[in-house]
């Protein structure tokens, strides 16, 4: 969106319905009358219901249900993660997108579309992308070994389901990292990760989450074992606040992270999970584990304990259960 389209909404939306004429959006913004009308006819053909009267002036009536990078920018909370956001009507994956922005990208940049056509999930799998969802990733360049880049997936568990909690839904964490409710998956994370030896470029932290889609549209493998926020509400969510919040709680957590012995972060995970205490198999990439979860270690790696008594620590897999 230019800048002058975003300059023409804040006034709009600061004047509180009331009418703004032409002529003062021209003097404020140094633009003709003719250009302001060109730009709100823009501002419609994207969604926004704006009421024009020749006597009166412009009202803002509202805004399309679009994730936009004003409107989630207008009122968001944090000082590093969404500085800059990147917003598309259609991307193949925003993880992809990311991935190729990265290296010119400052820490915290956010690329979020409004559906994805060849959006991925984790172990090479498809993640389905309709419209109403959220798909968004995140650039990061923590300087942190690239041994414990995985860490971040957790931190962005803990920062989802606390997001979906807020919303007053009991969200929790099937390890590593869907997020569920009553036992459905409403949310999938892919940490993606670009490293020499030891020193990290940048991690791409890409989240699918099922807002105001209908699962039942999914294939049959999915639809069963999925769920979405706007079917646990009974009502669609308001996405931009819940961007909003999303990545507010995204910073809390990075922060923390950064900050503080990742031990705080895994009791977080703990007390948010759904895995621990459960009979489990993990499908890891050499082998499959089978026995209950006991716990997770200092680490963020799952504790497995076998029927024959041996513990396995596990840092990547699929779970089953
Ligand atoms: C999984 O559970 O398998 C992870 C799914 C991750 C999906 C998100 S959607 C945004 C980002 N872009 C992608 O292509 N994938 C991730």
């Amino acid at each position: 969106m230019s800048d002058r389209k975003e300059d023409i909404l804040n006034i709009l939306k600061n004047s509180d319905q009331k009418p703004v004429s032409g002529e003062e959006l021209g003097e404020q913004l140094g633009i003709s009358r003719t250009m302001v009308w060109k730009y709100i006819k823009s501002l419609k053909d994207d969604g926004y219901n704006i009421t024009s009267s020749t006597k009166t002036g412009y009202i803002l009536n509202s805004s399309p249900d679009m994730l936009y990078s004003e409107e989630i920018l207008s009122g968001l909370k944090t000082s590093i993660i969404g500085n800059k956001i990147y917003h598309f009507d259609e991307l193949e994956s925003t993880n992809e997108e990311a991935k190729r922005l990265a290296p010119d990208e400052d820490e915290g940049t956010v690329i979020i579309s409004e559906t994805q056509k060849s959006g991925r999930g984790r172990m090479g799998r498809d993640w389905t992308s309709p419209r109403g969802g959220i798909y968004m990733s995140v650039i990061l360049k923590p300087t942190i070994p690239a041994s414990h880049a995985y860490h971040l997936t957790l931190v962005a568990g803990i920062a989802v389901a606390n997001a979906i909690r807020n919303l007053g839904i009991n969200a929790c964490i099937k390890w590593p990292n869907d997020i569920l409710i009553n036992n459905r998956k409403v949310c999938g994370i892919l940490t993606e990760i670009n490293a020499e030896i030891e020193k990290i470029d940048y991690i791409v932290l890409g989240m699918g989450i099922n807002a105001n889609v209908d699962t039942g549209m999914f294939s049959s493998e999915l639809k069963e074992g999925s769920t979405s926020l706007k079917s646990e509400l009974g009502k669609p969510v308001e996405r931009v606040s819940f961007v909003q919040n999303l990545l507010y709680e995204f910073e809390q957590e990075y922060i923390k992270f950064k900050s503080k012995p990742f031990n705080d972060i895994v009791d977080e995970w703990i007390s948010l999970s759904d895995t621990i205490g459960k009979e489990v198999s993990i499908m890891t990439p050499s082998k499959m584990v089978e026995g209950k979860a006991i716990g997770v270690t200092k680490n963020g790696a799952l504790i497995v304990k076998k029927d024959d008594g041996e513990k396995e620590e596990i840092i990547a897999g699929r779970c089953i259960y």
